[in-house]
């Protein structure tokens, strides 16, 4: 495997440290100087970025969010000229303004880069045949792992997102070894497959590399077993550039090493900011070492995990995400994530991996209900055992009180790309 790591991938310790800061003052440098927003907070926080002599020095710069790039819409985050811009994606959100980024031709570069690195560490192989089903278009997932497969090498086949029935047909005509989709996608392919009478082990692929979306063990071991494949994280976020900024190698699969030579991570407490030390728990937060067209200094991603040491790689790791402080329920004073509920509903037996959570307002109370889908072939008092499992496993848990639906089979919507867990009918 070693043989086959890029330059990034072979630095030791320190000569990445000397790297990232020698990036990380150019990119302070740039932000400064050609984007008026950075200028700004820079000077309203009282920094320059000669300031930055340490690593540890970037606490001391504000905070980029969300907020910051919608206000700067469409352009204005850009750090080149206009005529620089290569490429623009947006993520839709869910109100108002999309999220605009932008790349030059040196960044779309960079990330195949970075892609091609990822599914390499996934076990991807040149030659190999990927077949990307992450949606193409705005969002980065379809053309980021596209350019990404090609410049490893590799046969794409850029399916994009929906009509299910013919992603089966060409998986079984083409052979790809590789699929890089959403997990819940993966689960819509799943049925698809056995709806078509094929044993979904009996495919050519071997990897797949799944992100865009929370998911957790008990998901990556239904979906080894289920397909007979090796399942690996993928991360990313379009501010900082899409997917590829973190991967889990497939040798270890133990958390996900972040391509630290381009992407500098730092966790800080969500309340108060404060950096905290690696291994505790707190919102992931980036700064890009090498973006030209939109560097993003300290952006809050709401992501919530914690930074471990390397294993197969010598960057840092980061955790599975647990979820993102924005999907976080607080249901009578206790904070639960859907991975919670996820991870309860697929080791319940008689319960296929589809579940859905309703938000919903009693008197001056939220409430909470899972609905989970049988499976085809559970009876009757199987469904009563697993509602009633599923609800002791929450309270014991998590610890609080749900109510548990357990709905027909092929009832819950499915998905086609990132899925929606949360149904909020509160008004
Ligand atoms: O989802 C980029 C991507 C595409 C990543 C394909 C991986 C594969 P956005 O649409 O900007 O970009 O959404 C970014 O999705 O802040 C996380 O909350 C979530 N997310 C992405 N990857 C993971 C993952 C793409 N592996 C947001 N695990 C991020 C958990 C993830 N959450």
């Amino acid at each position: 495997m070693t043989d086959m790591f890029d330059a990034g991938e072979r630095l030791d310790a320190e000569q990445l440290a000397a790297l990232q800061l020698e990036r990380l003052r150019a990119t302070l440098e740039h932000a400064y100087t050609r984007v008026p927003h950075y200028r700004a907070a820079f000077d309203k926080a009282g920094v320059r970025p000669e300031d930055c002599r340490t690593l540890a020095d970037l606490a001391r710069f504000p905070f980029t969010a969300k907020a910051d790039l919608r206000d700067n819409y469409p352009f204005g985050m850009f750090a080149v000229e206009r005529a620089e811009i290569r490429r623009i994606h947006a993520s839709s959100g869910t109100t108002g303004r999309p999220t605009v980024v932008g790349y030059t031709e040196r960044d779309l570069d960079v990330w195949a880069d970075v892609v091609a690195r990822s599914i390499r560490a996934a076990g991807g192989r040149p030659g190999q045949i990927v077949h990307v089903a992450y949606g193409y278009g705005l969002f980065t997932g379809g053309l980021g792992a596209h350019y990404g497969a090609e410049r490893l090498g590799c046969t794409v086949v850029p399916a994009s997102g929906g009509m299910t029935a013919r992603q089966v047909q060409l998986i079984q005509d083409f052979r790809p070894e590789v699929i890089m989709v959403t997990p819940s996608y993966m689960l819509t392919l799943l049925d698809e497959f056995e709806r078509q009478g094929i044993d979904p082990r009996s495919t050519s692929l071997k990897t797949g590399i799944f992100g865009a979306e929370p998911w957790t063990e008990q998901m990556r071991a239904e979906i080894e077993e289920r397909f007979a494949i090796d399942a690996v994280d993928i991360y990313g976020l379009s501010e900082v550039m899409g997917p590829g900024v973190a991967q889990e190698c497939v040798e270890t699969k133990d958390g996900l090493h972040i391509w630290e030579d381009h992407f500098y991570p730092e966790v800080v407490d969500p309340l108060t900011g404060e950096v905290l030390p690696d291994g505790e728990q707190g919102e992931l937060v980036f700064t890009s070492l090498t973006k030209e067209a939109m560097p993003v200094i300290r952006y809050r991603t709401r992501d919530l995990t914690r930074l471990l040491p390397g294993t197969a790689r010598v960057f840092r790791r980061m955790e599975k995400i647990t979820g993102r402080s924005d999907d976080m329920v607080i249901l009578r004073g206790v904070n639960l994530f859907p991975t919670q509920i996820e991870e309860i509903v697929l080791r319940t037996p008689g319960v296929a991996p589809h579940f859905q959570l309703r938000l919903t307002r009693e008197g001056r109370l939220d409430a909470l209900t899972v609905r989970a889908e049988a499976r085809a072939d559970a009876t009757g008092d199987e469904r009563t055992a697993a509602a009633h499992a599923i609800a002791q496993a929450v309270k014991d848990g998590v610890g609080v009180s749900v109510r548990v639906e357990i709905v027909d089979p092929e009832t819950l919507e499915r998905s086609v790309g990132k899925i929606r867990r949360i149904v909020d009918e509160r008004d």
